[in-house]
């Protein structure tokens, strides 16, 4: 037999390593080895550096492209991406199924489609003549950024299809659970914080400007829509059948309803199998089938009348309460955390959750060698919600908070008006280490390399007692600590020098003065310039500017009064102040007369933009950032995941409510 043209072997080889790439990634059953997959790899990377020019776009070679880019474009969508009614309860949903039915014309008979609803990043996702042409983020629903580069990289995606015409779809970028461990092992072991869940990872990964490291974080596309394609006639059903014979990833879990009930049991069937699932979903979506009835039931401004979300409630779990252990935070604040028989809990193990105060673990009356139930409402971090009285042996033993600081011994203290205990003694080593640990976060003075880890061994080793210790550090005795080096040593000490190059508003953020956050840091900064003239101020002077600072109310005035003139606080001012940490805080352009001039915002919520990106775009358009809805407020910037009582207080106070588009669209972007 003669040997294919290098042509028709590159065509053979592609053609499989897509289909085992398809068997592997999107049906998890794959048919062939590592080995194997890897020798077919090899055998078309030697053939395309022997005959570049076969090394098209598309072939499995050229998942990562070039290098990282330095930014991410905007770029529109094809049909602007929507966001979904949603429901807790089945009154809603029998509610919604009347509607639909009393939005269509006769006694037309309607038929559900429901699925998942995964919890992931939303993606919109091109093909054009068949290839991966187009790939961008939700967005603001209207346009978002230009990720095709780090899409291509999913290894669900073919990268080219057996269908040429447009077809855009819609995704949610998911990573499995049990990849998202594998990424946190990794990154624990390299000294970065682990996701907190797989939702941040996906959306964070996303949006990354190297392909190479997105790679890396085996991200898969599961299409839940097809905005444009072929003619399907039918509706979303069929639609979800033709990307399964295309070999496009789907959930693969729909079913299909005539009524209400039957509405009911396949959402019971999913939420019934939601464990078993290899991804987070967070409910079922209710869709109607037909597309024509989808037309005529059309959208409001917001969602589409023909679709709803049923959100699942937390997941529980019961476990025995085997410990309460007490930590001390930055502040002093004594917090009892739950040590608990380690249980699977919507895809993660818990072995901990915090119990907040002495009173949250009284009104749960948990005693020690409970029987508990623990929740995870909708987020990540797992609470104890009750106890199995029932389930007592008698042995169970009440927890009583300690009458001293676990850490100094210092006898603690309760603040009027606080629940929490605190340890009052600011030398204690926890809230030296904790307040150091917070000086060097990213968003104060940013120390790369300062971690907690070296920050308890530079505190127990006595080189280090408060931030301002650190501009001492000697590179020869940091290099002698357990786990350094020389070099580890001199980086150390150089991001530290660094750090005095960050503005007076880094600084306030890092020094954790109570009531002081970033945007109060940045608008006391503002107010005041730079740290010497802050030292400089007396105390009727400092009271008299900061209390004129809008938006600073007496707490917050009293705090940072109090920490400028508490003689341990000045001193490490001072002590900063001779090493020459902080420079002045740049004066941001004011368009005087810009679209928010006069007016004052607030935003919340979880938002497409980065947080502080959205407060700068805000000040340069002349409005100020407050960090609550007040008297005088005048909008507030309601992102996903918006807390009740940031609405309420808008109410209150007459304050108009924004999405993040309306915001955009006042600034004049899009
Ligand atoms: S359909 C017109 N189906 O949920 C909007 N969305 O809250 C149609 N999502 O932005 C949305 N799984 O990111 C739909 N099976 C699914 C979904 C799903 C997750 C996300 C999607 C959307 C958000 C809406």
């Amino acid at each position: 037999m003669s040997q294919p043209s290098p042509s028709t072997r590159h065509a053979q080889l592609v053609r499989e390593i897509q289909a085992h790439d398809y068997r592997y990634y999107v049906l998890d059953d794959p048919i062939i080895g590592d080995r194997e997959y890897d020798a077919l790899y090899a055998e078309l990377v030697a053939l395309e550096s022997a005959h570049p020019e076969l090394g098209t776009i598309t072939s499995p070679t050229r998942r990562v492209g070039g290098g990282p880019r330095a930014d991410l474009k905007t770029v529109s969508h094809v049909v602007p991406m929507m966001s979904l009614d949603n429901t807790y309860s089945e009154d809603d949903l029998s509610e919604f199924v009347r509607r639909v039915r009393d939005g269509l014309p006769g006694s037309a008979q309607v038929r559900f489609c429901v699925e998942p609803k995964l919890d992931g990043a939303s993606v919109e996702i091109l093909y054009r003549d068949g290839v991966l042409a187009g790939g961008s983020t939700r967005g603001d629903g209207l346009s978002g950024e230009d990720i095709l580069e780090n899409l291509r990289t999913v290894r669900t995606l073919p990268t080219r299809i057996e269908y040429g015409g447009p077809l855009t779809l819609r995704a949610e970028v998911v990573i499995y659970r049990r990849d998202l461990d594998t990424i946190n092992r990794e990154r624990e072991d390299e000294g970065e914080a682990p996701f907190a869940n797989p939702r941040n990872a996906a959306a964070g990964s996303l949006r990354m400007l190297d392909p190479r490291v997105v790679a890396k974080r085996r991200l898969r596309a599961l299409i839940w829509q097809v905005v444009e394609g072929p003619a399907l006639g039918s509706g979303h059903a069929a639609a979800l059948e033709w990307l399964e014979a295309h070999h496009l990833p789907t959930h693969r879990l729909h079913a299909v309803a005539d009524d209400l009930a039957g509405v009911r049991d396949a959402i019971a069937r999913i939420e019934g199998a939601r464990a078993e699932f290899p991804f987070e979903i967070d409910g079922a979506v209710i869709k109607v089938d037909d597309f024509a009835q989808q037309g005529i039931l059309g959208a409001t401004a917001k969602f589409p009348r023909w679709a709803i979300a049923y959100k699942f409630s937390a997941e529980r779990a019961q476990t025995r309460l085997l410990d309460v252990v007490v930590q001390v935070g930055r502040t002093g604040a004594l917090t009892p955390v739950a040590q608990l028989e380690p249980t699977p809990l919507a895809g993660t193990v818990v072995s901990r959750a915090s119990l907040h105060n002495a009173d949250v673990i009284a009104s749960l009356d948990a005693r020690i060698g409970d029987r508990v139930w623990i929740e995870k409402a909708g987020e990540i971090i797992p609470q104890v919600v009750s106890v199995d009285v029932a389930a007592r042996s008698g042995s169970e033993r009440p927890f009583v908070m300690p009458e001293q600081c676990p850490v100094c011994q210092t006898p603690v203290v309760r603040r009027e008006g606080e629940v929490a205990q605190r340890c009052p003694n600011v030398r204690c080593p926890a809230q030296v280490k904790g307040a150091i640990v917070h000086y060097s976060r990213r968003f104060a003075m940013d120390i790369d390399g300062l971690g907690e880890a070296l920050v308890e061994q530079l505190v127990d080793s006595k080189l280090v007692g408060d931030v301002a210790d650190l501009y001492d550090l000697d590179a020869a005795r940091v290099a002698s600590l357990e786990r350094m080096g020389k070099k580890s040593a001199e980086n150390l000490i150089a991001a530290v020098a660094g750090s005095k190059e960050r503005p007076l508003s880094r600084l306030l953020t890092g020094l954790g003065i109570e009531h002081v956050g970033q945007v109060a840091a940045k608008q006391l900064a503002h107010a005041v310039g730079d740290l010497a003239t802050l030292l400089g101020y007396d105390e009727a002077r400092a009271r008299e500017h900061i209390d004129a600072i809008s938006g600073f109310g007496p707490k917050m005035v009293e705090s940072v009064c109090a920490f400028l003139f508490d003689p341990t606080s000045r001193a490490l001012l001072e002590k900063l102040a001779a090493h020459g940490v902080s420079r002045p805080e740049p004066r941001a352009a004011v368009a005087a007369g810009g679209p928010l001039s006069g007016q004052s915002v607030c935003v919340t919520g979880v938002l497409t933009r980065k947080r502080e990106d959205v407060h700068a775009m805000i000040r340069a358009a002349g409005g100020e950032v407050h960090d609550k809805v007040k008297k005088g407020t005048t909008y507030l910037v309601a992102g996903e995941k918006v807390g009740k009582s940031k609405l309420d207080s808008a109410k209150k106070h007459g304050t108009e409510v924004l999405s993040e588009a309306e915001l955009m669209s006042r600034l004049g972007q899009s």
